[in-house]
């Protein structure tokens, strides 16, 4: 059993004791293969350290009330990184490995999962990179596959607490036909530099505007954008250059099942000061409530004391079904 003290775990990388990989060579995929390494050698020349052939993915395991272990939408996470994939020119993965390595990634470092109560879980992260040798951009000959796994504790300990946003003027996330709708290695450098200069001014989080017209809401920097409209529907921005966020799908699911009118359109930056609430959503923290977000000299102003009500109860609702605290009525989670 590793030592951990649960209570301390925030989402930093802690080794787990195994990972899953896969390597793609002569146009096929090789057979799966766990290995306790933590590093993974390459050719100095590998196309994911040269030209950003690079793509991965975040997901989760619960363990649940009952004990067990259970993986929430590994398939969702399968397709976008395929899409992810077939962007950058890499193969796709195959379900059979995709899933494998993800269920066997668990598997193999089950007492990693926190346990029930503790509000932790174990992030998955699948990634995939061109390993084969070029000079000249193109795509690789040689991939890896790779899944590792991390224990990671609860980011709320107690209430949740809302954070302040910032819009950067000088910075953008994604071109408008560049590659924003994918989760490629690309797009966090892009944003670095913008986060820390944002930090450092005492903002957690970056809001994005569209980097065409400086006019519609876009996402955060690691999180889609919800907002709960005074009449109290749900809102989220459908735009080219936002990745389909899979918990934002599924509290649109939720949303729709408790008989809140959702939907998905451009939001000009101009509604959204009034709008009653506003949430960051992703895998990591499920929602993050925002309290106050900074635009050059404007100040919007939400609930800063607390998460909105609305907000609250799609936070309790999803977390719920993910512990097995609530019956898992969409079949969105998979066994081991
Ligand atoms: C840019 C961006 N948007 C949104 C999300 C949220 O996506 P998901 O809910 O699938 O974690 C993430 C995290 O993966 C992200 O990096």
């Amino acid at each position: 059993m590793p030592k951990i003290d649960w209570s301390k775990l925030g989402f930093e990388y802690t080794p787990a004791a195994y990972h899953a990989r896969s390597t793609y060579k002569n146009g096929k995929w090789g057979p799966l293969k766990l290995s306790r390494k933590h590093e993974i050698s390459m050719s100095i020349a590998a196309t994911c350290l040269h030209y950003g052939q690079a793509c991965f993915e975040g997901l989760k395991a619960f363990r649940g009330k009952n004990g067990k272990v259970r993986i929430f939408r590994p398939k969702e996470n399968m397709k976008r990184m395929n899409d992810t994939a077939n962007y950058l020119h890499c193969p796709e993965i195959p379900e059979k490995i995709f899933i494998g390595a993800v269920k066997e990634a668990v598997k193999k470092n089950i007492d990693f999962v926190p346990p029930y109560g503790t509000g932790g879980s174990m992030y998955i992260r699948p990634l995939l990179i061109g390993t084969g040798s070029r000079i000249g951009v193109a795509p690789a000959d040689q991939y890896d596959f790779v899944v590792l796994v991390v224990p990671v504790g609860a980011y709320y300990k107690g209430n949740i607490k809302p954070v302040d946003a910032i819009i950067m003027e000088d910075f953008d996330r994604a071109a408008p036909h560049g590659t924003g709708h994918i989760k490629t290695a690309g797009n966090y450098g892009a944003g670095l530099h913008a986060n820390i200069i944002a930090k450092k001014m005492g903002f957690p989080i970056v809001l994005y505007l569209d980097s065409k017209s400086r006019q519609y809401v876009d996402e955060f920097g690691t999180s889609n954008f919800i907002g709960i409209t005074k009449n109290g529907n749900y809102i989220t921005p459908d735009s080219r250059t936002i990745l389909p966020s899979i918990t934002n799908k599924s509290l649109m699911q939720l949303a729709k099942d408790m008989g809140i009118p959702v939907e998905r359109r451009p939001i000009a930056f101009k509604e959204i000061a009034d709008f009653a609430e506003i949430g960051a959503c992703g895998t990591a923290v499920v929602i993050t409530p925002i309290g106050r977000i900074v635009y050059a000299d404007k100040t919007l102003e939400y609930d800063r004391a607390k998460c909105g009500p609305v907000l609250k109860k799609l936070y309790d609702e999803l977390t719920g079904i993910q512990y097995g605290e609530i019956p898992d009525r969409h079949g969105w989670l998979m066994d081991l």
